[in-house]
């Protein structure tokens, strides 16, 4: 049996309110506590967007006492949006600034409606966000490059999202290499399957960014290994089995869930001696805190017995939409136990206590804002 902290996950989406079909706060905390993950970090995108104060406190009041696992939220970047970025700057009272954890800029196309394309405001959405607050990007090939460019010339701390190509990589590997304040994650699927398999999984396999070729996926775990890499989130983006099989001419949406298959395979990778348990920890834990200014979670582990053959099961999940496009495959490390602040929270394939997470806040940031 090995022990690890418990995984925090800064990248998920939670889909309520709105779209509670796919998943909701129970749901998807207990999927999250089902995969090892103590700590995970709702993105914005919902059909009502977290984009003012409101939509963030409706959030926070529909999560509390029914999460398992403890969430954070981010904020999304709209025109609109940067009007209360003021409020993050402010220090003195109890602000958005204090309740949020990063904010999310989507520069590609994916589900929801935070596009932002248009170069001015871009610019004015950089520019307005405090610079001592992390700053996402949904920012695919080419597009990354002008993410860089805005976060170099605003003085952003920059945070690549899913990075799934070698060309993402070498930008950020040059940026980094500039000194620039920039950080990246990679997913499981983008590390562990190819555009081979999106070719079997049909609208199973799509997600944006999608799936890359196998140099693509290379040079991943090549950024993992030089360090260009620093964390592994999940993007864990369920639909339902219905909404994936659209009658004819309807549109299939992006995204897959992750949460319950993200360790195991991470497992499944150590026995297979292509990354070492201490990598996997500070990819899913250390760094994470780092960067996003996470607070601690002290007594929260996750037992594993890094030796257990199984096949992934989408039966088994507690996800909503019930379905993984890892159906049947073969993983080594299986989650045995998960304790959250002393108490035993998941045990032997079972969720066996009530809700015990929190909804959690940065810790507070040392240095002044500009
Ligand atoms: O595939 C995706 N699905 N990519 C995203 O960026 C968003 C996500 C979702 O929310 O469904
Ligand atoms: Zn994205
Ligand atoms: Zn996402």
């Amino acid at each position: 049996m090995i022990t690890l902290p418990g995984l925090i996950d800064t990248h998920v989406h939670l889909r309520e309110p709105g779209a509670t079909q796919k998943e909701d706060f129970e749901t998807g905390t207990k999927a999250a506590i089902a995969g090892g993950y103590t700590c995970i970090l709702d993105m914005p995108n919902n059909p009502e967007p977290t984009i003012t104060p409101e939509a963030l406190d409706k959030k926070i009041s529909l999560a509390e006492e029914r999460i398992y696992c403890d969430v954070g939220f981010h904020f999304g970047a709209t025109l609109d949006s940067t009007q209360h970025f003021k409020q993050a700057k402010d220090k003195q009272s109890l602000s958005l600034r204090d309740k949020i954890f990063g904010l999310k800029v989507y520069m590609n196309h994916t589900t929801g409606t935070l596009l932002q394309e248009d170069p001015q405001i871009l610019q004015t959405i950089f520019e307005s966000w405090p610079k001592d607050k992390v700053l996402m990007v949904h920012a695919e090939g080419p597009t990354l490059e002008k993410a860089i460019q805005l976060a170099k010339n605003n003085g952003n701390r920059l945070h690549v999202c899913h990075v799934s190509l070698a060309q993402e990589v070498t930008m950020i590997k040059k940026a980094k290499s500039d000194g620039l304040p920039i950080t990246c994650e990679v997913t499981c699927h983008h590390l562990f399957l190819t555009d081979e398999d999106a070719k079997k999984l049909g609208p199973f396999g799509m997600m944006r960014p999608p799936l890359p070729n196998k140099e693509d996926q290379q040079a991943l775990w090549n950024g993992i290994s030089d360090g260009t890499v620093d964390t592994i989130a999940s993007d864990h983006a369920p639909h339902t089995k219905e909404e994936k099989n659209p009658p004819a001419g309807g549109s299939i949406p992006n995204g897959i869930p992750g949460l319950e298959t993200t360790l195991p395979l991470l497992l499944t990778a150590v026995n297979e001696g292509k990354i070492t348990v201490e990598k996997v920890i500070e990819l899913t834990n250390t760094n994470v805190r780092k960067i996003f200014n996470v607070p601690q979670q002290f007594d929260t582990v996750v037992e594993v017995d890094p030796t257990k053959h199984y096949t992934l099961d989408a039966r088994r999940l507690y996800t909503k939409c019930g379905w993984t496009p890892f159906e049947e495959m073969k993983v080594t490390g299986k989650i045995k136990r998960v304790v959250l602040r002393g108490q035993v929270v998941f045990e032997n394939t079972e969720i066996v206590n009530p809700p015990k997470g929190n909804v959690i806040y940065p810790e507070k940031i040392k240095q002044q804002p500009d």
